[in-house]
């Protein structure tokens, strides 16, 4: 079996080589020991032996050096690029792991997203699946509000459903004064088909307890039977307003329907995760298919505990920087999901000194910080760039998904663990005190010794 998923993930990169050198694309390899990138995760450092007190990053994407190489001239830029992100594991992350990084000048969003299709295409293909050639769109906002997730997983529908106007008229006060302020709370609706039928009264409690874990004060629900809507909450309720519940979220008897209510980043959260987590009680997921959806017009800016940063990264081009409300700019940025997974993304970027400035100076990166940290960048920028954009597919996720498995170390050789060890070579372990002397490393004496 294992020997199998190394078959298809040679087979896969060799496509991706031959489709990507058709494209006109130039393979081009980047620095391993470099400067710190801006994907936002904490880098892994290499100290240095001749500049004392002084590091490498490794990268955590080639993203600048590509985008040097359009000011460059190159053109038509790719790479199977190693990428290393010191953060938490999950099953489908890896401290180090492999990127298709691509990235092109003088083209549009449309250009970009033509490339990638193809050769996803090509790659599927050749694995021997049968998938479209090219995939579906959703906006960003409408991925949140409907499925509480940047990355739906469109196997199965059970879209969330606002009913935050209908709670609105209740006489609940703890409804009526989440739906006081709309712009920041929301409502959602969860039907589960014939959930009333499936479910004991125990496992719904146990599914109050999941929501829990993730935010949420608590899980409303009502069951539908033949004379209509049951449950504790229906007091709070007209007959009307019941029976509007009823008909926007198309329910049958038999069915249960779920609720959160609170602020929006945590009903989309838990209620997303609740989602997937039903469809996978309930079974409904189907086995073999590949549903491919392509996110769009993500937001620029994330204002988190009155920070800004950027949602992709600060090179993304904006589209309309004049707006007042931060959170309202949008980003030509697009990812590309597939079956609930994060497989891959990209954006146009800044090509401008004068936008790029603007940004950092919205993100509260002052002139000398940007200097320091993407100088570089910025210098390139000013002897006039062509307009690019590209885009990085996860490699080992999609492999991770072409094979059906569920646990990216299954598809790398000499993975590391969740706690970011290597079992073979025992990696990372301790080292001389001659070696860390060189490297001016003082060393601590540890407490046993
Ligand atoms: P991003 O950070 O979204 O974009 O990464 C692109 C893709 O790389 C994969 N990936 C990972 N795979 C395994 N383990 C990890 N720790 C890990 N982190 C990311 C995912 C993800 O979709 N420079 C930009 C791309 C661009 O804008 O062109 C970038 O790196 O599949």
């Amino acid at each position: 079996k294992s020997f199998d998923i190394f078959q298809l993930r040679s087979k896969a990169t060799i496509q991706a080589r031959n489709t990507l050198d058709e494209l006109g694309f130039l393979d081009v390899e980047t620095p391993i020991l470099t400067k710190s990138t801006p994907e936002g995760a904490r880098d892994y450092l290499v100290p240095s032996r001749v500049h004392a007190g002084e590091f490498y990053a490794l990268p955590q994407s080639p993203q600048l050096f590509k985008q040097l190489l359009m000011v460059a001239g190159f053109d038509r830029y790719f790479q199977i690029a190693k990428c290393f992100r010191d953060e938490d594991l999950r099953a489908d992350r890896q401290p180090e792991f492999t990127q298709i990084d691509v990235e092109m000048s003088f083209c549009t969003q449309e250009d970009v997203i033509a490339v990638a299709e193809k050769l996803i295409y090509d790659i599927f293909t050749k694995c021997g699946k049968k998938i479209p050639s090219s995939f579906r769109r959703m906006k960003y906002s409408e991925a949140m509000e409907s499925y509480g997730s940047d990355k739906p997983d469109l196997r199965f529908d059970m879209p969330l459903i606002d009913v935050i106007d209908i709670f609105e008229k209740s006489t609940n006060e703890i409804f009526t004064d989440i739906a006081k302020d709309k712009k920041n709370n929301r409502i959602k609706a969860l039907r589960c088909p014939n959930g009333d039928n499936i479910f004991s009264k125990r496992q719904m409690k146990g599914f109050e307890d999941y929501v829990r874990k993730f935010g949420a004060k608590g899980l409303g629900y009502f069951q539908m039977k033949e004379d209509g809507l049951k449950g504790p909450l229906t007091k709070f309720f007209s007959e009307a307003d019941l029976e509007e519940i009823v008909k926007v979220t198309n329910l049958e008897v038999g069915d249960v329907v779920f609720f959160g209510a609170g602020d929006k980043k945590t009903v989309w959260d838990y209620m997303g995760r609740f989602r997937l987590f039903l469809a996978a009680e309930m079974n409904i997921i189907p086995a073999d298919t590949y549903e491919f959806l392509w996110v769009v017009d993500f937001p620029m800016f994330e204002v988190e505990d009155g920070r800004t940063k950027a949602l992709h990264h600060p090179f993304t081009m904006p589209k309309d920087l004049n707006k007042t409300d931060l959170e309202e700019i949008e980003s030509i940025a697009y990812d590309i999901v597939l079956n609930g997974t994060e497989m891959g993304g990209g954006s146009i970027r800044i090509h401008k000194e004068e936008i790029q400035s603007k940004v950092f100076e919205l993100m509260g990166i002052s002139q000398e910080e940007a200097k320091e940290k993407f100088g570089f960048l910025l210098d390139a920028l000013q002897y006039g760039a062509p307009s690019h954009g590209g885009f990085a597919l996860g490699l080992d996720r999609m492999i991770m998904l072409l094979a059906g498995t569920d646990s990216i170390r299954d598809v790398i050789a000499f993975p590391k663990t969740q706690k970011a060890q290597c079992l073979l070579t025992q990696a990372p372990s301790s080292v001389d005190e001659a070696q860390l002397k060189e490297l001016h490393i003082r060393v601590r004496k540890s407490v046993e010794s």
